[in-house]
């Protein structure tokens, strides 16, 4: 007898009908010191958006969503639960009765449970880098949803391609909410979309939650909160490297900024040094000249047309739209092609 066994919990007779299948596939660990200082030594300082996202990080950007001039959340959320039952319809016409729904970067898997009641899918499938919150968030989904058939797949985005293999054959749809596209340059999400492409396959679609391009007024005040949350938040990504690297960056010497950059179509975040200083990053010095910057964000909004041919080049085609009452943000499905 193991000293284990006495004490051990009996498996609970299943509260209910639901499986979760868990999928490993190791996604590849970053080396983030080779690359925070790689980006840092370029003329243009730039560090990847997700260094935001520390525990810290990710409260701040729950409590930007909360923010009055943060419209894209409130207003995504507020479109798929008032044209929930159209979606669903759309989805059963292009993609057929028996739907395998794939989100990556899942999260919390909260906006897939204003969908799931009128989709049906036979299956979802969760998949995110953070394995923990993965585990927590499916198991939570499960018992709000205990019919649901889910798999949890511990991925990044460079292994989409390869999840192919891992799934049950049958119709998929990709579920990518958020305008987590915008994050991407338009080459990398054009490289992005073809790998939900080449998993999804020639019956397949996706349903994508995109911001769309509008006056810059409406897009500055989004990001530059009168709270200053998102400024705690950009400068949060400081505070994250200084604890991973380490590195000593004065949090007092920098200050967020956010502009929409309309050639561009996107939102440019930095942090922009107040005076000349040096930083120890991991060892290595990294100067600062007063009045550079760190960019540490960009948030692509698309018009209709720029998604339209994006996806185009990707190998889908917009099958049908949605959008709020004031145009801001749009969710399109759109069908392999
Ligand atoms: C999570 C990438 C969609 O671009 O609006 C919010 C992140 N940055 N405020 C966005 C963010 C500053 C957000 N995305």
């Amino acid at each position: 007898m193991t000293p284990f066994s006495s004490s051990a919990q009996p498996i609970p007779d299943s509260a209910n009908n639901s499986q979760i299948e868990y999928i490993n596939m190791h996604p590849p660990r970053q080396d983030a010191v080779s690359e925070v200082l790689a980006g840092l030594r370029t003329a243009q300082k730039t560090l990847s958006p997700k260094y935001f996202y520390d525990e810290r990080g990710s409260q701040l950007f729950e409590a930007i969503t909360q923010q009055p001039e943060y419209y894209p959340t409130r207003t995504e959320r507020k479109i798929l639960a008032d044209h929930a039952a159209e979606i669903a319809t759309s989805l059963r016409t292009h993609a057929g009765e028996h739907i395998t729904l794939i989100e990556p970067g899942c999260g919390s898997c909260e906006k897939v449970k204003l969908l799931l009641n009128d989709i049906l899918p036979s299956r979802y499938v969760g998949m995110d880098i953070s394995d923990q919150f993965l585990l927590g968030a499916t198991e939570n989904l499960s018992q709000s949803h205990p019919k649901l058939d889910i798999t949890a797949v511990c991925a990044d985005f460079s292994q989409l391609d390869e999840l192919a293999n891992h799934l049950p054959p049958g119709h998929r749809v990709v579920f990518y909410p958020g305008s987590t596209l915008g994050n991407f340059t338009p080459a990398a999400a054009q490289t992005f979309l073809s790998s939900v492409r080449t998993l999804v396959g020639d019956n397949g679609g996706m349903l994508i939650g995109v911001d769309r391009h509008k006056d810059s007024a409406t897009l500055d005040a989004a990001y530059n909160d009168k709270c200053g949350v998102t400024a705690d938040f950009n400068l949060n990504a400081l505070r994250h490297l200084n604890r991973v690297l380490p590195a000593n960056f004065d949090t007092d010497l920098f200050r967020h900024q956010a502009h929409y950059n309309a050639d561009e179509q996107r939102i440019e975040m930095h942090l922009r040094c107040s005076q000349s200083h040096t930083v120890t990053c991991a060892g290595q010095e990294i100067h600062f000249v007063e009045g550079e910057s760190i960019h540490s964000e960009n948030s692509y909004k698309y018009t209709r047309e720029r998604f339209t041919s994006l996806a185009k080049r990707a190998g889908f085609a917009i099958q049908q739209s949605w959008q709020d009452k004031d145009a801001l943000f749009a969710v399109y499905y759109c069908a392999a092609i």
